[in-house]
């Protein structure tokens, strides 16, 4: 029993969370109707602010977030001050990447990207500060040994400059180690009760066509710290599925799907197979049985194909022919015959129509 209690004791205390906090600077040159200069920031994979080169002032997204400034002048003083600096900072580097590089035409992006991890069990921090040229890695900082790496040779010239930027250096050391866990137990703090909360998905299974994988899809969950997976007989399926990313709906909840191949399963293993949703900090899993009966799709079974024996060397031309013409009425009804709610099959980019698509 003693041991019992123990091992209870220990599952709860090992399992430490790691919360974040991202910023990410996005300085573009040629881009028509489009603002110059973006910045968000992001604690645990939350958008919490939003500024831009052309309103200039932090726009808090989370109501937490408004309340914090309100509460707090002289950190919303601190968020409209690093809007601007950046952005003068991040546009003059543009300007001197394009001379460097010859590329004083055409359209530009310089990303940035930086901030830290913090685990609330350990303490440990990891800090993060790395650049992005048209689309591909620049330039990092080594909290190791307070120097940049560049991985190109077009960021050497640039690495050289920085690193004799000691002060720089220096605050960039102190800002991703302290400031930064400072920041993140701060919005922690301000806001627990959304940050904080647990909020289990709806799950369905979705099929596009009868040939088509089955999708298990969890929507609505949160924080974004979760697991899914396919089990067959009660273990982990590895071969013939594949895992979405985890993404954002419009709500602050998270979505995720995991598609298994089921072509060469026969009907009778069906019921085999099940579908587990993990919440991290959450004591239940949802567990999904894998039934034809409750998957939802959009598809319209196409008019049965001619059945029974088939004599003769006509009549076998003839449903060729059959076959034919039904292969293109299926093919027309795919393509008109699908209601808009088609985007609940997995592939579908807009989190909160599939959302709403599965809700239907
Ligand atoms: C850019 O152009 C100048 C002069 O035309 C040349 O000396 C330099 O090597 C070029 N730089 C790169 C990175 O191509
Ligand atoms: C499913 O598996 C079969 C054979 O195992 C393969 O031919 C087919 O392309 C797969 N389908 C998908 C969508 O991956």
């Amino acid at each position: 029993m003693k041991d019992f209690m123990l091992l209870l004791l220990f599952c709860h205390v090992a399992s430490p969370v790691k919360h974040s906090l991202k910023f990410f600077f996005t300085t573009s040159s040629g881009v028509k109707n489009f603002p110059d200069f973006v910045a968000v920031g992001l604690v645990d994979e939350v958008l919490m602010g939003y500024c831009d080169s052309i309103s200039k002032i932090p726009e808090a997204k989370q109501d937490w977030a408004k309340k914090l400034g309100d509460d707090d002048p002289q950190h919303l003083e601190w968020c409209t001050q690093q809007c601007l600096l950046n952005q003068y900072e991040y546009k003059a580097d543009i300007d001197i990447l394009k001379q460097q590089l010859n590329q004083t035409e055409g359209v530009h992006i310089f990303q940035k990207m930086d901030g830290c991890e913090w685990d609330d069990e350990t303490g440990e921090v990891n800090g993060f500060a790395q650049f992005g040229y048209d689309g591909e890695d620049f330039i990092a900082f080594d909290l190791k040994t307070l120097t940049w790496i560049a991985p190109k040779p077009q960021a050497v010239i640039t690495k050289h400059k920085w690193d004799r930027d000691r002060a720089n250096n220096e605050w960039y050391n102190y800002y991703l180690t302290q400031h930064c866990t400072e920041l993140v137990k701060k919005y922690l703090d301000y806001g627990k009760s959304s940050l904080l909360r647990t909020e289990l998905p709806s799950v369905f299974l979705l099929q596009k066509t009868p040939y088509s994988p089955v999708s298990c899809h969890a929507t609505g969950f949160y924080p974004h710290r979760a697991e899914m997976f396919w089990r067959k007989d009660g273990e982990e399926l590895h071969e013939d599925v594949e895992h979405g990313e985890i993404l954002p709906n419009h709500d602050g909840s998270f979505q995720m799907s995991v598609d298994l191949n089921l072509s060469s399963v026969t009907p009778e293993d069906w019921r085999r197979y099940e579908c587990v949703f993990h919440l991290s900090g959450a004591k239940n899993d949802i567990v999904t049985k894998l039934d034809k009966a409750v998957i939802r799709t959009n598809w319209v079974s196409p008019s049965e194909f001619p059945a029974g024996p088939v004599i003769g060397g006509v009549v076998g031309l003839l449903l060729l022919l059959a076959v034919c013409i039904t292969g293109v009425f299926i093919w027309r009804r795919r393509d008109n015959g699908f209601r808009p709610a088609n985007s609940s099959d997995s592939s579908s980019s807009d989190p909160s129509s599939v959302k709403d698509a599965a809700l239907n």
